[in-house]
C-alpha cells in the first residue's frame, strides 16, 4: 500500500500486514492432506485492514476491521473475507474520528473517542458473530455463516455503554461477561448478557485513575479486571494524546462477582499483560493465567523513522505466568510457568472460566514484526511445551481451537491457524492437538492471503 513517504517506512502496511484488496468467497478449497471428517464449524479470525491507502501517520491498530473466516463441514472447507461495516466504516472517510497518532476527539451520541473499527475480536454469542474493539466500542454483530454486518449490537438499547475486545462468553450459561472501560475517566464497567440477548448485571467500578486494560479473566463466579501500570501521562490526559508510559504503581487486579457485587482487590509487582490464557476457581483461590511482559533492553530501530516508536511498544515480549488471589485471605501469589517468550493463547474454549491444563501460544523469530514462525502447546501444570514449526518462510496466526464432538479430554481436537508466506500465498493448517509437533493433517489452500491480525474464534457447527 503507497500513498505517501509515510506508509512506505510503515511497516505494519507492507509484507504480511499488507491489505487485501478483495472481499472474497470460495468453496471447495484445494487441501494438502485430509480435514478430518470430524471437524464440522468454522474458524474466524478479526484484524486490521485499512480500506483505503492511510493519509497520514497510520498506527497498525486502526486499520478497518477485517473478519476472514474457514467453514468446515463433510471433509471440506469454503473461505469468505469480509469487512466490519462498523459505524465509522460506513461513514466511508467522513466519520470525524481519526486513528491514534490524533488527539481524541469527541462525536455527537458518540461514546468513542477514536474511529471504531471493531478490528481485534471476534466471539460467538446468541448464534452470531460479535466483533468488539481493543478502545472499547459498539459491538458488531456479524453474520455466521456469510460474514455480513448485521449491525451494532446494543441489545434492545439497553447496553449502557461500550463493550471491549477480549470480553468473553461463558461456554456453559451462553453468557456474555464482559468490560468497558473509558480513556478519560477513573472508571470501568462489566456486566452480562444472557445467553438470549437480555442485559443482566452491569456494574461501575470506582479507580483511582484512568487506565488502560487490554484483557480481563472470567471464571464460573467471578470477573477479573486489570488495573495495570501502562497508562496515559498526566500530559496526554490533558492534550487528549495517545502516549502512554509506565507508571511506579503496582498491578492491581479487582475479583467482581459475575451476580454483582463487592471488588476484591490483589496487588502484584508492576507488570503489563496483554492476554489472558484463562481464569478459574480452585477452592478459595480465584486462578489467572496469562502472558506478562517482561523488561527488555531494545532500543526504537531508526529504520522505521516516525513508526520506530510503535514498533518497539508493539514488539511482543511476554512470558506465561499464574496468579493465585485468595478470596478468604485477601493474599496473592505471582508463579512464573516458563521462562520462553510467546504470546496470543488460546485454550480449548469449552474449558474457558474452568481450570485448563493446555494452552497453546504463538511464537515469534521477530518480536518486533510480529512474524510468527510456530506454536507451543504448554501444559500449565509442569511448565513442558512441545513446539509446532511452521515451515521456513511460512508465518501463522493466533489459533483456533476446534475440539473433537464428543471428546472428554481437554485437548482432544485441532488448532486451526492462518498462515502466509512472503510471496502472497495463504493456507489454513489443521494441527493434532495430540500430535502437535506433526506436520498438519491438513493444509487448505485460500484464495488469497491473510494479513497478519489480532484475534479469532472457532465456532462449532450446527
Ligand atoms: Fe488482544
Amino acid at each position: 500500500m503507497g500513498g505517501n513517504a509515510l506508509n512506505d517506512l510503515n511497516p505494519y502496511l507492507h509484507g504480511l500486514y499488507a491489505p487485501v484488496k478483495e472481499e472474497a468467497s470460495a468453496d471447495n478449497l484445494p487441501v494438502i492432506g485430509e480435514i478430518p471428517r470430524e471437524l464440522h464449524g468454522a474458524c474466524f479470525r478479526n484484524g486490521p485492514n485499512p480500506a483505503a491507502a492511510p493519509k497520514g501517520m497510520h498506527h497498525w491498530f486502526d486499520g478497518d476491521g477485517m473478519i476472514h473466516g474457514l467453514w468446515f463441514e463433510n471433509g471440506k472447507a469454503r473461505y469468505r473475507n469480509r469487512y466490519v461495516r462498523t459505524q465509522d466504516f460506513e461513514l466511508n472517510g467522513g466519520s470525524p474520528l481519526a486513528g491514534i497518532f490524533e488527539p481524541a476527539r469527541e462525536a455527537a451520541g458518540r461514546k468513542v473517542n477514536y474511529r471504531d473499527t471493531a478490528n481485534t475480536d471476534v466471539i460467538v454469542h446468541n448464534g452470531k458473530l460479535l466483533a468488539l474493539w481493543y478502545i472499547s466500542g459498539q459491538p458488531v454483530a456479524v453474520d455466521i455463516g456469510t460474514l455480513e454486518t448485521i449491525g451494532v449490537e446494543n441489545f434492545g438499547g439497553k447496553l449502557p455503554r461500550n463493550i471491549s475486545a477480549h470480553s468473553k462468553t461463558d461456554p456453559e450459561t451462553g453468557e456474555l461477561v464482559f468490560f468497558d472501560y473509558a480513556l478519560y475517566e477513573p472508571k470501568m464497567w462489566t456486566g452480562t448478557v444472557s445467553r438470549d440477548g437480555a442485559l443482566t448485571q452491569f456494574q461501575e467500578i470506582d479507580l483511582p485513575g484512568p487506565r488502560l486494560p487490554h484483557d480481563m479473566g472470567m471464571t464460573e463466579n467471578y470477573v477479573i479486571l486489570h488495573d495495570l501500570p501502562v497508562i496515559f501521562s498526566e500530559q496526554a490526559i490533558r492534550n487528549r494524546m495517545w502516549h502512554i508510559h509506565v507508571a511506579d504503581q503496582p498491578t492491581r487486579f479487582g475479583v467482581v462477582p459475575r451476580k454483582g457485587g463487592d471488588v476484591k482487590w490483589f496487588e502484584f509487582p508492576t507488570s503489563y499483560i496483554y492476554h489472558v490464557i484463562n481464569a478459574w476457581e480452585e477452592g478459595d483461590d480465584v486462578v489467572m493465567a496469562a502472558c506478562k511482559m517482561v523488561p527488555n533492553g531494545f532500543k526504537p530501530d531508526p529504520k522505521y523513522g516516525p513508526y520506530a516508536a510503535m514498533a518497539d511498544v508493539l514488539a511482543l515480549r511476554a512470558q506465561p505466568f499464574l496468579w493465585r488471589m485468595n478470596m478468604k485471605t485477601g493474599e496473592g501469589r505471582e508463579e512464573q510457568i516458563d521462562d520462553a517468550l510467546s504470546e496470543f493463547p488460546v485454550v480449548n474454549n469449552d474449558y474457558a472460566g474452568r481450570k485448563t491444563r493446555y494452552s497453546y501460544h504463538v511464537v515469534f523469530d521477530n518480536c518486533i514484526e510480529q512474524r510468527f514462525s510456530g506454536l507451543l502447546k504448554y501444559d500449565l501444570v509442569t511448565g513442558k511445551s512441545e513446539r509446532h514449526d511452521f515451515p521456513s518462510g511460512v508465518y501463522g496466526s493466533e489459533p483456533a481451537f476446534a475440539a473433537r464432538p464428543g471428546a472428554s479430554e481437554e485437548d482432544d481436537g485441532w488448532l486451526v491457524t492462518f498462515t502466509a508466506d512472503m510471496d502472497g500465498n495463504s493456507e489454513a493448517h489443521v494441527i493434532d492437538a495430540r500430535n502437535f509437533s506433526a506436520p498438519p493433517v491438513a493444509k487448505v489452500k485460500l484464495p488469497q492471503r491473510v494479513p497478519a491480525g489480532f484475534h479469532g474464534i472457532w465456532a462449532k457447527g450446527a
